[in-house]
């Protein structure tokens, strides 16, 4: 089929393209004149210049050898002026649909809001039967969008104008260069709230929605209502999601409702003494403490509404900020176009670290023995906007090592900085281990540094970069049951010194960082006395974000050596004035159990 798309280069619109196209239809895109539409860069479509509100416009003629329409423009800005608002919403889908029938269109798609109808609970949300809210009566963007939709059912009904009405919900993902859904998430990550208030909404994927539009082409009944949502969410779970997907804390407060409606109020009136536009004022409060809950049960029956994670809409929402210059986390901007490796970056302290340093404008290329994980990991950097690149192989092999480096140098044609962080963990006496868990743990602790290093040293050295090592606190004195763990994450200390000492005039950073025990991934395993891998048996203090963060502070301040903890810096201290102290200590600890041996390892 043909498409006649309106308002093709918008969140929505700009997906609904890209779905039109690879389900094989072709899109005649109907654009402002004269704009630039960077979310429809390299998309294979025929383009129409017009404007919806130029009544010297022949529409039908624009939509002319096309068998259906799909109409996603309109003013969504909730603060636009809204005489705009109306025009372009209301009497621009009017001639929408005048121009339909003028054309003889097989089937138009309009795109209204869920907004159209009345929310509900959790346990019983909102769906097409309810009518338009109370609570948005003179709001333009809702009641102009609920007016159309019931515009474009009058034709149906009298004019014999077979369309179909889809109303999505809160939509995010990727090609949001505006951005519109996207600027929730841009305000948390830029501003780091750790407040929310009470309400919360639907959160539809984007590609989920378009994805139902296309299908609506040929499964929508005509004259029916579809709403095409996704995830209830509570703003708290919302911001929760993101915080956890981009490595921020999350908010922890809930705003009491009065102190939220001042805040709104104190707001307006600053925007009417002042004439400055409030991004919050006392309508957008009152709306923050709404739940706003749908159900798309119908769109999922039929038209085959898919439900994504919304994590991945977050993930392509953070990425589309980045890549449409919305979203600048690095102001300092020492990052920017920096090339690093990152050894053992397919999950835990690696994984936060690639993802941190990408967030801040790096190229990270990751590695780590399993693939597949390896993979899932550079997908979910590449979705957040990640220049990233993925090598498979063990850090204790040489070959594989000089892969790792070779990866960055082809992909990136720089390598700045290099961090040895892939790492195992054992448990057992030095009399109980078997042979094979002091090779693999020395091969991938020590051997696994000492080659990605060796490999990587030359071309730090030409771009004055970085070498860190991640350690741990069992690498400033020894530890019972982590013999060959202590032994070669002590081992590191040595080495940094001496390379520190051969590199300072090469103008080379080297650091240390000793982390304390941080929280694991559910399929981390360590290695135990006989060789069988086990789950990590002591509980976490610290998140990896955290880790990620003093990793980052080292290399921006060139720092030696970093201890995560304030009891790891406190043993280390009383380690070199008396090590018997701290050895009485630890066993004492060890033997009855005491919370502060476990915060060592
Ligand atoms: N988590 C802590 O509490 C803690 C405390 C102190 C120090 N540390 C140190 O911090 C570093 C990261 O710890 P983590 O908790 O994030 O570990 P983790 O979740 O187990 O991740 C280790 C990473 O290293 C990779 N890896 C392991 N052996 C490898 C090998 N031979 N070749 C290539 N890649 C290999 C793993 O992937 P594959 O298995 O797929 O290869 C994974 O990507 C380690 O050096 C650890 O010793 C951690």
């Amino acid at each position: 089929m043909k498409i006649f798309l309106t308002g093709p280069d918008g969140l929505l619109g700009s997906n609904v393209a890209r779905e039109l196209i690879s389900a094989g239809h072709s899109v005649k895109a109907f654009l402002l004149p004269g704009i630039s539409a960077p979310t429809l860069e390299g998309l294979d479509l025929e383009k129409a210049e017009g404007d919806l509100l130029d009544e010297n416009f022949n529409l039908a003629r624009a939509m002319a050898g096309c068998d259906a329409v799909i109409h996603c423009a309109a003013i969504t800005d909730l603060w636009a002026d809204p005489k705009l608002t109306w025009k372009v919403n209301l009497e621009g889908t009017r001639r929408i649909l005048d121009g339909s029938l003028a054309a003889k269109i097989k089937r138009l798609i309009f795109v209204g809001s869920a907004s159209s109808y009345q929310p509900g609970t959790l346990e019983k949300p909102g769906n097409e039967t309810g009518g338009f809210p109370a609570v948005y009566h003179g709001e333009a963007y809702m009641e102009s969008k609920y007016q159309a939709s019931e515009l474009a059912r009058k034709y149906v009904r009298e004019r014999g104008l077979d369309a179909v009405i889809v109303t999505p919900t809160f939509m995010i993902g990727p090609y949001d260069s505006r951005p519109s859904g996207g600027e929730m998430v841009r305000q948390f990550l830029e501003k780091g709230m750790r407040v929310s208030t009470r309400g919360g909404r639907n959160f539809a994927y984007v590609r989920d929605v378009a994805g139902a539009m296309v299908n609506a082409l040929d499964r929508g009944k005509t004259g029916e209502s579809y709403i095409l949502g996704g995830e209830n969410l509570s703003y708290l779970e919302f911001f929760g999601r993101i915080a956890k997907i981009a490595g921020r804390k999350a908010p922890n407060i809930l705003l009491p409702d009065p102190l939220v409606l001042l805040a709104g109020s104190a707001s307006s009136l600053v925007q009417r003494i002042t004439g400055k536009k409030m991004v919050f004022n006392r309508r957008i409060a009152r709306y923050s403490l709404l739940s706003t809950f749908y159900s798309s049960a119908k769109a999922e029956k039929e038209l085959g509404l898919k439900h994504s994670p919304i994590d991945l809409a977050l993930e392509e929402s953070i990425g589309a900020l980045r890549k449409y210059g919305h979203l600048n986390l690095d102001q300092t901007g020492f990052f920017k176009d920096k090339a690093v490796l990152i050894t053992g970056g397919s999950r835990g302290v690696g994984f936060a670290t690639a993802r941190e340093l990408s967030l801040r404008g790096a190229k990270v290329v990751i590695s780590a023995r399993g693939a597949k994980r390896l993979l899932d990991s550079r997908d979910r950097l590449e979705r957040m906007g990640a220049e990233v690149a993925a090598v498979a192989g063990d850090v204790g092999k040489w070959e594989d090592a000089e892969k790792m480096v070779n990866a960055a140098l082809e992909k990136f044609g720089r390598l700045d900085i290099l961090i040895n962080n892939a790492g195992v963990s054992m448990r057992g006496n030095f009399s109980e281990l078997a042979p094979e868990v002091i090779e693999q743990v020395s091969r991938t602790n020590l051997i696994g540094c000492l080659y990605p290093t060796r490999a990587a040293i030359n071309h730090i050295i030409k771009n004055q970069g970085h070498i860190v090592f991640i350690s741990s606190i069992a690498g400033l004195f020894g530890l019972p049951g982590a013999s060959v763990y202590c032994a070669t994450k002590k081992a590191l200390t040595g080495l940094a010194e001496s390379m520190r000492l051969e590199l300072i005039p090469k103008g080379v950073h080297i650091g240390v960082v000793y982390l304390g025990f941080t929280e694991h991934d559910p399929e981390k395993r360590i290695i135990a006395a006989d060789n069988q891998l086990v789950p990590p048996d002591r509980p976490a203090h610290h998140t990896q974000a955290f880790a990620a963060d003093l990793i980052v502070g080292m290399l921006q301040k060139r720092t030696r050596q970093l201890i995560m903890t304030p009891i790891g810096t406190l043993g280390w201290l009383i380690y070199r004035l008396s090590p018997a102290m701290v050895e009485k200590a630890i066993l004492w600890a060890q033997s009855s159990q005491w919370a502060v041996f476990k915060r060592f390892s």
